[in-house]
């Protein structure tokens, strides 16, 4: 089956997901079933900007390792890249990136303002930081990595900042990341750009609906960080992970898919933006090997009913400079 049609067809399906028809050079799908066809599944930003929808995560990837990681990334197919100042691998993904022959522009970088680094001025040059370590002008996603509830117009401050790198033509989109709908409401009322994308913990165990929804009532696209639950396995409190959760994985073998391949395509069939990280290069051909298959609508369901509404990252109103400041080196 012709890769494209299958994308416009999904694109058709999903609130917010761009048409293929639409030029980009994300979206120039070429006919046959190409991997450079099967990465073109994408997302239209709330500012036009198109977003491939499927992406790769460096989180916990070891700086030493973030090289070789992306490089098998971008090799595979994947164009969305996320980091952030924090994961101090922002350098390792600018190498892999020059170092793949793919044109600047094919590929896009995502980036995180980490809290220590809040306040307008202060978030211009955290700009400024990673960006050099990238070995980039223009990013083009930059995100506020979490609201800091009790210095709320220290953020604002912060995402002033990533408003004017936007209208600067520094960034292409800006957005937020772990906020929660009262820090978006302040945030709406106070600034004048309405985010691109929330990036906030999303899988089958902890899916945040009413969060989702306000995203959506704003053009907001939701971005499921730990999409695959990794964060009940590495983080699992001795419970099951969603690897080895029974409905999702009989709904795999159903479709002769992995338990990660379901997850991943229950997100994409249900319009958000996912960014799967691994290091071991057979789980990162994995995780893009997820568009020759489609779930059904009872089985989106089945595994939406999974959400037990127990998150396994930090409560965003815990998050302070005191529990987690840290200093984001110049180099
Ligand atoms: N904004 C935030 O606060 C925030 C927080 C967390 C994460 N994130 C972003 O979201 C990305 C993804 O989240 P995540 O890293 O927490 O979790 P994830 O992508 O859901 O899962 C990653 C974990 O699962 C393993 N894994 C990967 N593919 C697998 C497969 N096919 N089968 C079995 N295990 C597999 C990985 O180990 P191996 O590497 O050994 O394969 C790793 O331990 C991060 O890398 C980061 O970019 C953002």
């Amino acid at each position: 089956m012709d890769v494209s049609f299958r994308c416009a067809d999904l694109s058709r399906a999903m609130p917010g997901v761009g048409d293929p028809g639409t030029d980009s050079h994300w979206l120039s799908v070429g006919g046959g079933p190409t991997v450079e066809a099967m990465s073109t599944l994408a997302l239209s930003l709330n500012n036009g900007v198109v977003m491939p929808a499927l992406g790769f995560g460096v989180f916990q990837t070891p700086p030493d390792e973030t090289t070789d990681a992306v490089a098998a990334a971008l090799a595979t197919g994947y164009r969305l890249i996320d980091t952030a100042a924090a994961y101090a691998n922002e350098r390792g993904v600018g190498e892999a990136i020059r170092e793949s022959g793919l044109a600047r522009d094919e590929v896009f970088i995502e980036t995180k303002i980490w809290i220590s680094d809040y306040g307008y001025d202060r978030t211009l040059h955290a700009f400024e930081k990673s960006a050099r370590k990238l070995g980039v002008d223009r990013i083009d996603l930059l995100l506020l990595h979490q609201a800091l509830p009790g210095a709320f117009a220290t953020t604002l401050d912060a995402y002033r900042a990533l408003e004017r790198l936007a209208q600067e033509g520094r960034v292409r989109a800006i957005g937020v990341s772990n906020f929660m709908p009262a820090h978006l409401d302040t945030l709406l009322a106070e600034t004048e750009i309405v985010p691109a994308v929330n990036q906030i913990e999303v899988h089958p165990y902890f899916t945040q609906p009413e969060l989702q929804a306000v995203g959506a009532a704003h053009g907001i696209v939701t971005q499921a960080w730990s999409p695959i639950g990794g964060i009940t396995s590495y983080r699992g409190r001795g419970g099951t992970s969603t690897f080895d959760d029974p409905t999702i994985r009989g709904i795999a073998e159903r479709h002769g898919k992995s338990a990660a391949q379901v997850m991943l395509r229950w997100h994409l069939q249900e319009g958000r933006s996912a960014i799967p990280k691994s290091v071991k290069p057979d789980r990162i051909v994995e995780n893009f090997d997820v568009f020759d298959f489609t779930l059904s609508a009872q089985e989106l369901h089945r595994i939406d009913a999974l959400d037990r509404g127990v998150r396994g990252g930090p409560e965003p109103e815990a998050i302070t400079l005191e529990a987690f400041g840290r200093d984001i080196p110049e180099e």
